[in-house]
């Protein structure tokens, strides 16, 4: 019997019957990500029911030199879940509220905690987890945290690693390093859970966290807005911060070609204005305070802006379910592109400032370099993080468009970062942006990256091949 085999006999004794797979068939979800581009591998799905096992489990890896990857829901979108042989740790057993603390503002969940069910589970206790995104309703907290992800609230409430106060996480030797501390002043020392979080399961597996918790909002107003050109909207964006400061929870903004994208290929989206528009800014204002005069401000800033020519149209919700329809054009975006063909991903960040002379370059270059190429541009603007999508032109070949995508990656991310800006804002590396960490990151900061990879995971177990 070889090592391997062994330890995953063991494996599977630990984590019982119900704890693992090894069917073709039932393994296969969790050898893809997302959008079919990358495939892996592995001996066995690992579906450990609690951390004892999960640690037992990274012992035995540990020991036999079997990879790991820890996977949440797998909604990723660099390939950072995929695996390359060994096993995938699966945490979605793992799916506890372990507390929650009103007072403190405070919730302890488990990692395999699908994202929308700790939203609600904060909602019933009449506070706020505010980090939220297209795939909440079943990406996992744990992914959320490995990922950093960031998501439509950035803006008011910051990224998954600003809503974090403790962790519990499994170290590459099976150790266990329980850090689920719900402090807000802590400064005893290096910070940690930083590590870990964003660290794609590279350097351990985040079972648990304290997460933060904040006032729900019982006030909201939302809008959509149209402009001629990215400067307008970037000019709306600094018109409703002054006005609304920190309830401004969101700014989104769009093209033309995701109205046209969303409507064509999402029954339930629908363009509300009567004519096209260039640019469109979805923009969300809460508060915690009932009578918060929110529809006041967004109208003074609307119509100032209307006014002055900035915004071409706007509409205001009238309801909730009329809001939910504005919110449903965003987020459909990514799922109705999937109908137009390949498509080549960036997702990157420029000083808020140079939004519109990034995309206006971006766009000029590539489709400088392939004639009918389709700029899907959108994202979140209020957080200077565009995702500069590119469809394949209209009948061509989509394989032959993808084997291009080093060429358009190199045009666009040397772009961006030219600009001072990150080729990955909120998606991270995985294997994707693999050479990219290396061409753009100072040496410096990929040395210490490979330090700390080497003085953590000694054996190169923990999701080996991804980030570095
Ligand atoms: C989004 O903001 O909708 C996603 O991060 C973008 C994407 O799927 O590319
Ligand atoms: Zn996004």
């Amino acid at each position: 019997m070889s090592a391997t085999q062994a330890t995953l006999d063991a494996i599977r004794a630990v984590v019982g019957p119900q704890g693992w797979i090894a069917e073709a068939a039932d393994m296969a979800p969790y050898l893809v990500e997302e959008r079919g581009l990358h495939f892996g591998s592995c001996a066995l799905v690992v579906r450990p029911a609690s951390v004892a096992e999960i640690a037992e489990v990274v012992r035995l890896c540990a020991a036999g030199g079997v990879p790991i990857a820890a996977q949440g829901g797998n909604t990723g979108l660099v390939g950072g879940g995929v695996p390359d042989g060994g096993i995938v740790l699966t945490t979605a057993r793992l799916n506890r509220v372990r507390a929650l603390d009103a007072l403190n503002h405070t919730i302890t969940v488990e990692s395999g905690c699908v994202l929308a069910d700790v939203q609600k589970a904060a909602e019933e206790a009449g506070l706020l987890f505010p980090l939220s995104l297209g795939s909440e309703g079943s990406c996992q907290i744990g992914g959320n945290l490995s990922t950093n992800a960031g998501g439509v609230a950035v803006l008011r409430y910051g990224n998954a690693r600003d809503l974090v106060l403790g962790l519990e996480v499994v170290l590459a030797d099976g150790t266990v390093w329980e850090g689920l501390r719900a402090l807000r002043k802590d400064n005893a020392g290096f910070e940690l859970k930083h590590l870990f979080i964003g660290a794609e399961g590279t350097l351990g597996i985040i079972t648990a966290a304290v997460l933060k918790l904040f006032p729900a909002p019982k006030a909201r107003e939302t809008a959509l807005a149209a402009a001629d050109d990215l400067v307008a909207v970037l000019g709306l964006f600094a018109r409703a911060r002054a006005a609304a400061g920190d309830s401004l929870t969101a700014f989104e903004m769009m093209s033309r070609r995701c109205m046209e994208f969303a409507c064509r290929h999402d029954k339930g989206a629908r363009d509300p204005f009567a004519a096209p528009h260039a640019y469109y800014a979805l923009m969300e204002l809460t508060s915690p305070r009932p009578g918060e005069p929110l529809r006041d401000a967004l109208e003074t800033v609307l119509s100032a802006a209307l006014e002055d020519g900035e915004v071409t149209d706007a509409v205001i919700a009238a309801s909730t379910s009329q809001a939910r329809d504005l919110w449903r054009i965003r987020e459909t975006i990514t799922e109705a592109q999937k109908h137009e063909g390949a498509s080549i991903k960036h997702d990157v960040s420029v000083p808020v400032s140079r939004v519109p002379e990034f995309v206006a370059g971006a766009t000029a270059s590539v489709e400088a370099e392939l004639p009918g190429i389709r700029v899907v541009d959108f994202g979140h603007m209020g957080d200077g993080n565009v995702h500069f999508n590119l469809s394949q032109p209209e009948g061509a070949d989509g394989a032959a468009f993808l084997a291009q995508r080093e060429r358009f990656n190199r045009i666009v991310h040397d772009l961006a970062v030219g600009m001072g800006g990150s080729f990955s804002a909120e998606h991270g590396i995985g294997t994707l942006k693999r050479d990219d960490l290396v061409r753009y990151k100072p040496a410096v900061e990929v040395d210490l990256m490979r330090r700390l990879k080497a003085a953590l995971d000694p054996n190169d177990i923990m999701n080996p091949g991804k980030v570095l």
